[in-house]
Order: structure tokens, then sequence, then C-alpha cells
């Protein structure tokens, strides 16, 4: 069987699994299993492929036809300048959480040393891109899951970047000195996720989606933490803005904003711990 061959094999299942992006997928999974690039798996697509190769790639096949994300059969995904470790314990890192980071990058620009927590880490993603694009930052990352701990864990020796890490649950407040508070915490209803794409909804950790209270707790407990005129990023559902803008006020933060993602969604909410607030 030649590798073209396999691929158009691979997209008929992806398309009839109902997947979004069957010619991508199809591209990556292969490219992966036969250690190519995907520029290069269009050079070889001629290529007659050995037995043993194409069981190899099929038994990936199988597994995203099942609708198990690309990363968590990949084991890593990219996520700004970094490479991460994904799998089952984590969420998959979002290019939307990439424009979190951006923001928390414009307010730490110009600070030397800067006092960072990441609350809820996952797989360490936010709290790395920012030790990773702000040198100088201290950066900390909490999570309430001990797996997803250990998975941060490895992306920081993976990558050799030095982060703070910590079990602890935000329901118990926050502890500490910050300039800089972001999270993006778990922000979706139980109802809602019987409604999303398999991948989210039967994939990855419940204790990573699910979640109604969060977005309050970590903007009520941030205010304990941050140094004055320190600031709040949090990521936030399509649709929420309003709300989580409204929140930030009544909570006395300051300069309260809410930013698109690439989709031209608002996504991200800030605001500042004014000076005149301090408690
Ligand atoms: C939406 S995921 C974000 C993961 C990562 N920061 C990212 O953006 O890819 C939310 C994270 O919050 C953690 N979490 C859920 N409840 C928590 C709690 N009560 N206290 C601390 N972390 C919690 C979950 O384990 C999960 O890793």
């Amino acid at each position: 069987m030649t590798l073209a061959e396999l691929l158009a094999e691979a997209v008929e299942r992806f398309a009839r699994a109902g997947i979004d992006t069957p010619q991508v997928d199809a591209e990556f999974l292969l490219a992966d299993t036969l250690g190519l690039t995907r520029s290069e798996l269009q050079l070889e697509l001629r290529t007659e492929l050995p037995a043993e190769a194409c069981g190899r790639a099929r038994a990936l096949v199988a597994r995203r036809e099942r609708r198990e994300p690309l990363a968590y059969i990949l084991g890593k995904w990219g996520f700004r300048r970094l490479t991460l470790k994904v799998d089952r314990r984590v969420l998959v890192p979002r290019p939307e959480t990439e424009v979190v980071v951006e923001r928390c990058l414009e307010h730490l620009r110009g600070v030397e040393s800067p006092a960072v927590l990441d609350v809820g880490t996952g797989s360490g993603a936010i709290a790395l891109a920012i030790a990773d694009e702000h040198p100088g930052a201290q950066v900390t990352a909490i999570d309430v899951s001990e797996d997803a701990l250990e998975v941060a864990r490895e992306n920081a020796a993976g990558t050799g970047l030095e982060v703070e890490l910590a079990r602890c649950d935000v329901r118990d407040g926050l502890t500490g000195r910050y300039d800089l508070v972001v999270s993006n915490p778990p922000y979706v209803s139980l109802e809602e996720i019987e409604t999303l794409e398999p991948e989210v909804r039967d994939w990855e950790p419940r204790i990573a989606t699910v979640g109604d209270e969060h977005t309050e707790l970590i903007a009520r407990s941030a205010r304990d933490v941050l140094e004055p005129d320190g600031w709040l990023v949090l990521e936030i559902a399509a649709g929420r803005r309003e709300a989580v803008v409204r929140l930030l006020r009544e909570l006395r933060y300051e300069r309260v904003q809410a930013s698109p993602d690439l989709a031209g969604r608002d996504r991200v909410a800030e605001g500042r711990w004014g000076t005149s607030n301090r408690r």
C-alpha cells in the first residue's frame, strides 16, 4: 500500500467519524508515525509502506476515529513557543489561551522580576509560556489535580523552565503576594458539556472543563494576594463577557476590559487591583 492510499483511507475514516479537519488530522498522524514532517509526507506519497508501518499508522487512525484528541495521540502539542507533553490527565492547551498569555506579557512588560500566579495550571501551559517569554518572572503554578501537576512537572523539566508547582484548591483561598494572577479556570456547565464535541465531552478531564463557580472564586481570592496595581487576567467562555466584566467591576477591579481571541470572540477579561482599593 502506498502512503497516498493510506492517507486517503484515514481521511475517509475521519470524515465519516464526523471530524471537522480530516485531511489535516490524517496528515499529522501519518507524518508522526513515520517520523516525517507534514511537508516531507507530501514528497513521500508514492512510497510503498511496509506492512508493519501500515499497522502502526492504522492503530493511531483507529484512536482518532474514536474521537480521541489528536494531541493525546501525538502525546504533545504546541503552545506559543513551546512543545508540551499532553495526555488524558490535562486539558489540551488552546489557541485562545495563547491570547491570555499575550495579555499577561503586556502587563508584565518592563517589570524585571514580577511574581506571577497561574491558578489551575493543567499542563503548565500558561505558567511555562510566561516563564519562557518573560525571563526573570517568578512563576508559581497551582492545581487541585495531582495528575495535572505531574504533567506540569514533566513539562517544566522538558522545557528547562523554572516554575514553582504546588497542589492547592482555589476553594481554600489563595496565599502569597503576586504582581499578576492569571487563570484559565473550568467554565463549562454540566448541561453544556453534553453538547460539546466528543473530544471535549468524552476525553478531556471533567475537573478541567466543568465548573460554574471558579471564575468568581478566583476573582474574589485574587484580591487577597495581588500587589497594589497588580493585574488579574482570566480566560472566559464565549458569551460570558458582560457577566464577567460586571463581576470584576463589582469586586472593585479597575480598568476592567475584555479582549478578543484570534476568531474575534471576547475570551479574556482583565482588571487591575488598584492602590486605592487595598483592604
Ligand atoms: C481549563 S483547565 C486549564 C489548564 C491550563 N491552565 C490551560 O490553560 O491549558 C483548568 C484547570 O484547573 C484545575 N482546577 C479545577 N478545579 C480547581 C480547584 N478547585 N483549584 C485549583 N485548580 C483547579 C483543573 O485541574 C485544570 O487543570
